[in-house]
């Protein structure tokens, strides 16, 4: 039935796919197949990558981290690593924790720069006191409002979590989530359970109005009550930027260079040999651009 399912759904393969499903099992098999969309050449999934990285980039930028410095990140529900791409592309160290094996499989096959763990953040994060300089999630929080067995009681699996990240973030850190909630009172619970674990903050949402570009953001801070950052919206709407366009500029203001271009791949290399993983030389070739004959 799932493979049927799945089939009938390939050609709008999004994230409300999530949702849909129930049962555990099932859920890490969507993932998993997800995954693999991802990694093929696809229409559909190279549009869901688009989304994925473009809330990932929102992510870093409400984390308001000091500029030109590489800091060390955490991913809370790290999956195959499309949001870890984006913080190494930044030039940031990450670490990724996942509670499906197979999402990070994909994620090593991709050859992601971060270190990987397997856990259920549910249980509380297994790091020390003040390594982090901030974290973020992609579209992984929602999950922990489930009881997927019988033992599983939200509210503590959360305050746990909550707990357990505030004690690992420095106290100047931010952790943002981007999440969908499923209504308010899930968006109540999420919060209040933060709040109790010490954080402060709250939820901005980005592009309110909009149906299909609509997003929240948890945005937790570790170090005193602050103003919440402004969420994007009506403005760029009315004036025609593309919340992609935005992003591209914001990059190139950075002085960052563009992604997939020869500077680019250079400086990935770079990274890597200097974590002492294995690297191919760098050629004439290496970042050319390719004629698309064969
Ligand atoms: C939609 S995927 C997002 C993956 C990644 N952040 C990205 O942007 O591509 C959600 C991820 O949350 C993970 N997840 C769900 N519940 C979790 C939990 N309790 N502990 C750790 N990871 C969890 C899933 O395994 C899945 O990889």
């Amino acid at each position: 039935m799932l493979q049927s399912w799945l089939k009938k759904n390939e050609a709008e393969c999004s994230e409300c796919m999530y949702f849909k499903i129930s049962g555990r099992q099932e859920k890490i098999m969507i993932w998993k197949y997800m995954a693999t969309v991802r990694i093929t050449r696809n229409k559909s999934s190279s549009r869901m990558i688009d989304i994925q990285v473009q809330m990932s980039e929102r992510a870093v930028e409400l984390l308001a981290l000091p500029d030109d410095e590489p800091h060390f990140l955490l991913d809370l529900g790290c999956g195959s690593g499309l949001s870890g791409s984006v913080l190494e592309d930044l030039g940031h160290t990450w670490v990724g924790i996942d509670i499906s094996s197979a999402m990070l499989d994909v994620a090593l096959e991709r050859e992601v720069e971060g270190d990987l763990l397997l856990g259920d953040v549910g249980q509380g994060l297994p790091f020390r006191a003040g390594m982090f300089d901030g974290a973020v999630s992609i579209s992984a929080l929602q999950w922990l409002c489930n009881a997927d067995k019988t033992c599983h009681h939200p509210a503590k699996r959360l305050y746990k979590f909550f707990s357990s990240l505030y004690a690992c973030l420095s106290r100047t850190a931010r952790a943002i989530f981007q999440f969908y909630p499923e209504n308010s009172d899930q968006m109540e619970l999420v919060t209040s359970q933060a709040m109790r674990a010490g954080f402060f903050g709250g939820v901005v949402v980005d592009y309110p109005n909009s149906t299909k570009a609509k997003k929240f953001f948890l945005v937790l801070m570790c170090g005193g009550a602050a103003a919440l950052p402004k969420a994007l919206g009506e403005a760029e709407e009315k004036e025609g930027i593309s919340y992609s366009s935005k992003r591209e500029q914001l990059k190139k203001m950075r002085g960052k260079p563009l992604k997939k271009s020869r500077e680019w791949i250079l400086e990935k290399k770079e990274r890597r040999r200097r974590q002492g993983k294995p690297t191919r030389h760098d050629t004439k070739y290496s970042g050319r651009k390719r004629s698309g004959r064969f």
